[in-house]
């Protein structure tokens, strides 16, 4: 219970007048946290601290209520005076706070960030699975899954066949010989390994590089669907025809696809996605002639005029 002192309990009539006066100044001034939503466009600030005001206002008006309540009547439980209207003052604050993360806007730039560390999140997770897939034989085989890494939010989305035997050790894909080749298609674009995102149609290394089966496809490929709902690419780059025929559901030779840009089918409500074929870098390195070099390089000039990019010069940098 509280001291009770004779300077806070004044005369009952000097009380009176003076509850009385600020009561009426209060609601005098009710009608006032109304008015600037009418004539301004920034009211809810403006409302906000109107509000603010005339609730310190109250306050002040209210605040010695609860003792003069219990100087007054001796039956009243102060301590469940002094909660509600400890609650009350919750109301208005929680009433008018800014909550959820949703509420406060964004900076473009910040909601770029904010969806690019999702995707990678999402990535993240499909990795993870592939990880663990033991959906078909190659997962008991392998030695490490490659589940495809890269940027998120690449335009270009290059899709090869299957891991070799360098991927399988290192968990990476396109880190051998056909991976060098790749590094070196991808700076001749004027782009950095780090711009694209490099995946495959199997995640696991068949025995002996064998060709893809038709039942591990249908096992892998759930991921690289989602792989590319997730990073959305602008243009999907096959290499080779496995991952061509895969990707647009055909039988046709890759010498018939190559060269012109197709459409992946990216499910009900989605934008197709531009798909461009051409040979594998693993093909180029068995048939190093020009001819081969040019078609690929061809190839990789549309995608860069699809994207608006500027196609760089061989020999300038
Ligand atoms: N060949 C592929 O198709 N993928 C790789 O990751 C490496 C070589």
């Amino acid at each position: 219970m509280f001291e009770r002192t004779p300077e806070y309990f004044p005369g009952k009539s000097d009380k009176r007048v003076r509850n009385c006066g600020l009561r009426l100044v209060s609601f005098a001034l009710r009608p006032v946290r109304f008015l600037p939503s009418f004539f301004t466009e920034n009211h809810r600030t403006v409302c906000n601290n109107t509000y603010r005001f005339s609730r310190r206002l109250f306050y002040c008006v209210t605040s010695e209520m609860p003792l003069q309540l219990a100087a007054m009547e001796k039956d009243v439980d102060i301590n469940k005076v002094i909660r509600q209207h400890a609650e009350m003052e919750d109301f208005f604050t929680g009433g008018f706070a800014v909550k959820g993360k949703n509420s406060v806007p964004q900076q473009p730039e910040q909601q770029d960030n904010a969806a690019a560390a999702e995707a990678a999140g999402e990535l993240e997770k499909i990795a993870d699975e592939v990880h663990r897939c033991r959906k078909c034989d190659l997962g008991s085989l392998r030695t490490n899954a490659v589940p495809g890494e890269g940027n998120a939010n690449a335009r270009i989305l290059f899709v090869g066949e299957a891991p070799g035997a360098d991927e399988d050790a290192q968990g990476r894909p396109f880190v051998g010989r056909a991976g060098k080749l790749l590094d070196k298609v991808i700076a001749a674009m004027g782009l950095k390994r780090s711009d694209v995102f490099i995946a495959n149609i199997l995640k696991c290394r068949p025995p002996e590089n064998r060709d893809p089966r038709a039942d591990e496809i249908i096992s892998c490929f759930p991921s690289l669907q989602r792989q590319i709902e997730i990073i959305n690419p602008q243009i999907i780059v096959a290499l080779g025809a496995p991952a061509a025929r895969t990707l647009l559901n055909t039988n046709k030779s890759i010498g018939q696809l190559r060269g012109q840009f197709h459409e992946y089918y990216a499910g009900l409500g989605r934008a197709p996605i531009k798909l461009m074929p051409t040979y594998h870098t693993a093909y180029l390195l068995r048939n190093y002639s020009e001819e081969n070099r040019k078609r690929v390089w061809e190839d990789m000039k549309k995608v860069l005029a699809e994207l608006g990019l500027p196609v760089p010069e061989p020999g300038k940098k």
